[in-house]
């Protein structure tokens, strides 16, 4: 077994580099028309990020934002790799998407809400209808007692009240912690619990599929969850789907639950001045999973990330003021809150909300409301292209919108399904951009510069201005380009747009992100601190990188990191569940999709009910995005002599490949066995090579 290096967190990858090879894609150029009209098309902009101008480069993206006292230091590394940006500055983020915007776009759409059931009427939303609504939130959120620093826990849908209530918060430096909305009640009161908010935001009900889903039923569980982990919840704020009316079957709390639009009877019509915050103060956390069980939170701060976040909107996705943009993500993920929010607001864009599922009621739906609200730029992720693809492959023809410019983001993108988004929902008029980055980074790290690059599908291209990337071989050497080597992704320089800390766990920030590639712990040169994306690369001689996936055991399901650990433990919670393994499964439409293996405890006879209860145990710990595709329940678990679980032998029988050699192992006959159970007797195995990500999974054991 090939030796490893080993380090507390993320990563334990063999040493052994995988030659990857892929066939060259060619490459599609941006029309004409785009590049004339485009926010940035100098080429020289790389010159001007190039790392002798570090860090002064970011001014520009600072000076993006209007400022109520200019910052003194532009970067301050000293409790290196915590990185301060713009120290001294005092900023607002709600008077920069909001405020600033009155005098000329005061009339103009910020948000167009789209509910799901089509013959509900669009809600617009004016910058000056927002800047009321964020207004009355902000004084009724003072009302309650909260205050700057204070966190509060959001648990809710794809609704305007969803971003009002965030800006609200970022008006008075209240720290949003915002769930996505799909998660489990549990998830969110685990979450509750490490943020240590006292105050829960929710909202009765929403549409989804066809159904309009009791809501509140969550927060009930989310509140238990938190007070049983120590954390004690005063108050459940409830907006109400439709105002005035309860569209709940759960019970409200007496002295506990409120309906938000009670309590904003007391401040409509006030105002509430923006507080001039701290470059640095945190803006909002946002929950992702890693390597353990326990998510983490990913703190931004207010100055760096709304700069990052309001410059690559407005260079990578070439949003004007003039545009109807539309991003089809929830805001309940790193990708609404940056490019749906903060981003497109802060460049007075008019950003499109909708509430559904892209499929309901049919696969021309994306189309129809692109069509209506004359969208030209769009924004979405692999799976909802695979999936609009199947089910609908002609239905873009039908419709006469134009998109400019198109993203892709989330997963790795594969040629086919890119060139169908090119050709069909772009009717090759539309530049991609696919952008590749993570919660932790704030915004995008990998990208093309659309009117500067040439695109290459199932490439994110090279990086975006300012981002130094370096791929890395287990020893620290780096992999050159043009080698065909795969290693692990990092980052050179720190970027405005890099997260603060993991919330309440400084430890763990510098273990998972630093310590695998830092050259003196007590450096404050930040060249000596190369950031840890978490990803899998390789860089083709033309410097365009393709991302493998995840290096630390998180499954990306449909564009959802799920750690396998939490999983894990979500099956471990069925009392009869003695052991829990679980691995990737390539899926056509959700590119990973988990799979569960489970070993009962002696004298338990495997039952469907066992499995059935392992199912509803992922759907209620975390959420209804982890239900796994089976569940097997295994006479034993492939084991090393040391006892450890071979997940890579269970990640290869899943996947339909060989196992290779297993007979090292504690309990070879077992592999058979289980491998009929899956794949049946003779079962004609897969000759393609394993994607890497699934490669590698799991494979220290
Ligand atoms: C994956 C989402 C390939 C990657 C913004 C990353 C991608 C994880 C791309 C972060 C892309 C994101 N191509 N893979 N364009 N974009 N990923 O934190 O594995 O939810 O590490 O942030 O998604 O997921 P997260």
């Amino acid at each position: 077994m090939a030796k490893t290096l080993k380090t507390t967190e993320q990563t334990e990858v063999s040493e052994a580099q995988i030659a990857v090879h892929w066939k060259e894609e060619a490459y599609y150029e941006p029309s004409e028309k785009f590049k004339a009209q485009a926010n940035l098309r100098d080429p020289r902009i790389f010159e001007k990020f190039g790392l002798d101008k570090f860090p002064d480069c970011f001014k520009v993206f600072a000076d993006m934002l209007t400022w109520f006292e200019p910052y003194h230091t532009v970067l301050d590394t000293s409790d290196a790799p915590f990185w301060k940006w713009f120290v001294g500055g005092k900023i607002n983020a709600s008077y920069n998407c909001v405020d600033r915007h009155l005098a000329k776009y005061g009339s103009k759409a910020a948000f167009i809400f789209v509910p799901e059931p089509e013959a509900e009427r669009d809600v617009v939303i004016t910058y000056q209808d927002l800047y009321t609504r964020v207004n009355d939130v902000a004084a009724m959120l003072r009302g309650v007692g909260l205050k700057a620093g204070d966190r509060v826990t959001f648990h809710m849908p794809m609704v305007p009240e969803l971003p009002i209530t965030m800006l609200a918060c970022a008006r008075l430096g209240i720290i949003h912690s915002q769930v996505f909305g799909g998660f489990s009640g549990q998830a969110c009161g685990s979450r509750i619990q490490d943020s240590g908010s006292r105050v829960l935001i929710t909202m009765d009900a929403y549409w989804r599929n066809g159904t309009l889903v009791d809501h509140k039923a969550n927060a009930d569980i989310a509140v238990r969850t938190a007070t049983e982990l120590g954390q004690d919840v005063d108050k459940v704020l409830v907006w109400q789907r439709y105002p005035g009316k309860y569209s709940a079957k759960t019970p409200m709390v007496a002295g506990r639950d409120f309906f938000v639009n009670d309590l904003l009877k007391d401040h409509n019509g006030k105002t509430v001045d923006p507080v001039p915050l701290p470059s640095e103060g945190p803006l909002f956390l946002m929950y992702s999973s890693g390597t353990t069980g326990k998510p983490k939170g990913a703190q931004h701060g207010i100055a760096g990330y709304l700069c990052y976040v309001t410059a690559t909107s407005k260079w990578i996705l070439d949003i004007h003021p003039e545009d109807i943009y539309w991003c089809m993500a929830d805001i309940g993920w790193i990708t609404g809150h940056s490019y749906i929010v903060y981003g497109p607001l802060a460049n007075a864009a008019t950003s499109v909300l909708y509430e559904g599922v892209p499929t309901f009621p049919d696969a021309g739906r994306p189309w129809r409301i692109a069509e209506r609200l004359g969208v030209n730029i769009f924004h979405t992720a692999p799976t909802a292209i695979r999936m609009l693809r199947k089910l609908g492959p002609q239905e873009p023809r039908k419709y006469k919108y134009h998109f400019k410019s198109m993203t892709t983001v989330g997963e790795p993108i594969e040629p086919e399904a890119w060139r169908w988004y090119y050709d069909e929902v772009g009717k090759r008029e539309a530049v991609i951009t696919d952008t590749w980055w993570m919660t932790e980074t704030g915004g995008f790290l990998g990208t093309t510069v659309p009117a500067i690059h040439a695109m290459k599908p199932g490439s994110c291209g090279p990086a975006a201005p300012g981002i130094h990337p370096a791929i890395f071989d287990e020893t620290g050497a780096e992999i050159p380009k043009g080698s065909g080597k795969a290693g692990n992704i990092c980052i050179r320089n720190p970027w405005p747009g890099i997260m603060q800390t993991i919330w309440g766990d400084r430890d763990r920030y510098v273990k998972t992100y630093f310590a695998k590639y830092n050259r003196n712990p007590r450096s404050k040169d930040w060249r000596d601190w190369p950031f840890l994306c978490g990803d899998g690369a390789v860089q083709a001689a033309d410097g365009y990188y393709r991302i493998l996936g995840r290096i630390d055991d998180v499954i990306n399901v449909a564009g959802h990191r799920l750690g396998t650990k939490e999983i894990e433990s979500a099956c471990l919670t069925v009392p009869e569940v003695a052991e829990a393994a679980v691995v990737p499964v390539q899926d056509e439409l959700k590119g990973r999709v988990p799979e569960v293996y489970i070993a009962v405890k002696p004298g338990v006879p495997p039952s469907q009910d066992i499995i059935d209860r392992v199912i509803k145990a992922n759907e209620e710990v975390i959420g209804k995005i982890a239900r796994p595709k089976h569940v097997y329940i295994v006479p034993d678990m492939p084991k090393t002599r040391s006892g450890k679980i071979m997940r890579r032998v269970l990640a290869a029988i899943s996947n339909r490949r060989d196992v290779g050699d297993v007979t090292t192992l504690a309990n070879p006959d077992v592999v058979e066995q289980i491998r009929v159970m899956v794949q049946g007797k003779d079962a004609a195995k897969t000759q393609a090579e394993l994607p890497e990500d699934i490669a590698k999974f799991g494979q220290v054991e």
